[in-house]
């Protein structure tokens, strides 16, 4: 069987998809690119004797010759690096988010059309075993058309801020604002129904104490109201709250379905709850059903992380790549479905809590008024576009915050006792 050849861009997250390369039986991993010397060099001690090449910088990295790249770089640098891969030939698995303004939006959309290139957005909650069973039934009509549904991802990550930010002021994760990482609440649902998000509603939290003690300058949670085209209603929930939970609800016009609420680390959410009648209309009682659904392909999912749905994710793209049609990526449009109303809600907060409308980029002429359009809270990107990273301004944090957190980083490293990135990984790295 032909083996696509890999490249990953970014050594933690990455890591993920460079074994899923080590393991499968469709892609392998050719090179490696991190910035980092400590990153590079663990991953040279995890090379298991593979052939695989490692570069410190992407303009060298995308000159090896290769099929595809996985970008698991910084949430908010993906499209330049999306765009110089597909010019080179290459086809991308972007890992979230797709893009952090509307003018790389269109871009990257543009570059993916002229390119012909598989693009695939590595929205993983989408495969986790319960919103994958609720996609495949929602699409039998098993619920009827959709009217309404819930979704939350709840990530309480305070306890393990510095091990994500490493003291950096302007990490991407302390200049992210409330509603930026959504897709991993609202992404299942718009992959379920495959119906265009037309306008949003923001809501920020701001009981931000555990929030600012870390160095995160956004509101501590996110919220969207969403309405999608056919007129159903989606609410969407993310960020930092206490307690951790991932949790997806739709109903329909002959029932509803929800998965089992589950802690974020609990390895992915796995048990569906079904109850709906034949007929829409029909009232009858019944029990629901509830089981743990399995996978079409059956996979040793072991080791994977959430819950299996890294396995998957990966496994389509490749699929694709290798000329399957029906493989289940995510696309360029739908991850813009998936992202969208994030950004636009925070423009909603923004301008007092009013309904935004969510352009639709499928349309070449819409594209003409966003082609400029840098806003964002990324200074370097943004230009004259700046936005605060809070609806109230952005804080001014004190250096001592960031310091105390690089302070807990480098005593984290020096352990070997991290509770995110696996302490083998860093005792390694300081070799
Ligand atoms: N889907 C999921 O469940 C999930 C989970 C965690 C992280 N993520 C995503 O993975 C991505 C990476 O997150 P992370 O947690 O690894 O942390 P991170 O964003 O802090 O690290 C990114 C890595 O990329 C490297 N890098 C960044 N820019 C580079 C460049 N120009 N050249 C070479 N190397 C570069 C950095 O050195 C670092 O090792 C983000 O997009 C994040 O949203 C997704």
């Amino acid at each position: 069987m032909k083996k696509v050849r890999i490249g990953v861009l970014g050594g933690y997250r990455g890591s993920s998809m460079i074994n899923y390369c080590k393991r499968a039986d469709n892609a392998e991993i050719v090179a490696i690119c991190d910035k980092l010397p400590e990153v590079l060099e663990a991953q040279r001690q995890r090379a298991e004797g593979l052939n695989i090449a490692f570069y410190d910088n992407f303009d060298d990295f995308i000159q090896h010759d290769m099929d595809a790249v996985v970008l698991a770089n910084y949430a908010n640098e993906h499209v330049p690096f999306a765009i110089k891969a597909m010019k080179r030939g290459l086809h991308v698995f972007s890992e979230v988010l797709p893009c952090q303004t509307m003018k790389e939006a269109v871009e990257l959309i543009e570059t993916v059309e002229e390119t012909g290139l598989v693009y695939a957005y590595g929205e993983n909650y989408c495969y986790m075993p319960a919103p994958f069973e609720m996609k495949r039934l929602y699409q039998q009509g098993k619920i009827g058309e959709f009217e309404y549904g819930e979704c939350e991802y709840i990530h309480n990550c305070a306890p393990i801020w510095h091990s994500i930010t490493y003291g950096e002021r302007d990490h991407w994760r302390n200049n992210m604002y409330s509603t930026f990482y959504c897709t991993h609440s609202l992404g299942p649902i718009i992959h379920a129904t495959g119906l265009r998000p037309v306008s949003v509603t923001g809501f920020e939290g701001t009981k931000n104490e555990r929030n600012l003690c870390g160095g995160a300058k956004g509101g501590q949670f996110g919220m969207e109201m969403v309405t999608l085209e056919n007129g159903g209603i989606i609410k969407s929930i993310h960020g930092n709250l206490y307690k951790n939970s991932v949790w997806y609800s739709m109903y329909g016009a002959k029932g509803r379905m929800e998965s089992a609420r589950e802690d974020a680390q609990n390895g992915g959410v796995k048990r569906i709850y079904v109850n709906c009648d034949e007929y829409a209309g029909e009232y009858v009682k019944k029990d629901p059903e509830s089981y743990e659904p399995t996978y079409d392909v059956l996979a040793d999912t072991k080791g994977y992380g959430h819950g299996g749905s890294d396995f998957y994710s990966m496994y389509f793209f490749v699929e694709k790549i290798l000329g399957r049609k029906d493989a289940d990526t995510i696309d360029v449009y739908e991850a813009m479905d998936m992202f969208l109303p994030g950004m636009f809600a925070y423009r909603s907060i923004l301008n007092g809590g009013i309904p935004m409308e969510i352009p639709n980029l499928r349309d070449k002429a819409v594209r003409e008024q966003w082609r400029n359009d840098t806003a964002c809270t990324d200074p370097k990107v943004a230009g004259d576009m700046l936005l605060p990273t809070f609806s109230k301004g952005t804080p001014d944090i004190d250096d001592g915050v960031y310091a105390h957190m690089k302070q807990l980083w480098d005593t984290e490293c020096e352990s070997g006792e991290g509770n995110y990135r696996s302490s083998a990984f860093h005792q390694g790295a300081k070799k």
